[in-house]
């Protein structure tokens, strides 16, 4: 078993509730028992918006840190309603952010959108989660490389501070489908977006690779062998803390 550091990240959309606390603090207990507090793992939980502030407050001494799963492109603030910015969000107890997920690209949000709002995280401290992934169509065709290559020419910068991005490969078609890539391609994919970001950031330093999609407590353990991948991207499994605790124990079995 490799002595990396691996991230555990939920993503919990557009659920969950302020009685979900207990999940949260579940999680957190989970973090520091006995047996897993020694393991190098980072747990976050990207929690809706008006969640952040109560969960942060209410969580004390905490082994897991909170994120956010969006944020307004515009730094400051302005005449845009229903929208919050990464300052408010930061304000609000979140340590992450997570950026570009396919479920807002597929509203519209656009490569230079993504980078505006990359830019204005990391202005405010945050570390960024950025989402990268082909659709059906595009593994079809085999665009899988070109559209990663895409994404992240499209919204990264060499100006950005390398340590301060974590990429999340998230394919579109295994999201909440139980379809997961299978492992070789995964690994050359990994391997791909490794080499294209050291490309982009003239960087000999590997960025920070996690994959996304499907993941469950089963599953778990065949990505568990990949080295190459430094942590998962967790939806609709990091809703029920047995699950999401599943995930991390069968990870280090
Ligand atoms: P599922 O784990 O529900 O497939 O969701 C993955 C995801 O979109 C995480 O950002």
């Amino acid at each position: 078993m490799t002595n990396k550091l691996k991230y555990f990240i939920g993503n919990w959309k557009m659920f969950g509730d302020f009685k979900d606390f207990k999940i949260v603090n579940k999680i957190n207990q989970f973090s520091y028992s006995p047996r897993y507090r020694s393991k190098k793992k980072k747990i976050i939980l990207c929690v809706p918006n008006v969640l952040l502030d109560n969960f942060n407050k209410k969580i004390g001494y905490n082994h897991i840190s909170l994120g956010a799963q969006n944020c307004h492109h515009y730094h400051g603030s302005g005449p845009f309603t229903g929208s919050v910015n990464a300052s408010m969000l930061k304000s609000s107890g979140a340590e992450y952010i997570i950026l570009g997920h396919s479920e807002n690209r597929s509203e519209g949000e656009s490569y230079s959108i993504i980078k505006k709002k990359i830019i204005s995280s990391l202005d405010k401290k945050f570390i960024v989660i950025f989402c990268i992934g082909e659709s059906l169509a595009d593994k079809r065709a085999k665009k899988t490389y070109s559209v990663l290559r895409e994404q992240i020419n499209g919204s990264l910068d060499k100006k950005f501070d390398v340590n301060k991005i974590i990429i999340a490969y998230e394919p579109v078609w295994s999201i909440g489908t139980n379809k997961i890539p299978k492992t070789h391609e995964l690994i050359k994919t990994v391997k791909f977006i490794k080499k294209e970001y050291k490309k982009i950031f003239k960087t000999k330093i590997d960025p920070k690779v996690l994959y996304g999609g499907s993941v469950n407590n089963k599953n778990i353990g065949l990505f568990s062998q990949i080295d190459e991948l430094d942590g998962f991207l967790i939806g609709s499994a990091s809703q029920s803390s047995k699950k999401f605790i599943d995930i991390v124990k069968n990870y280090y079995k």
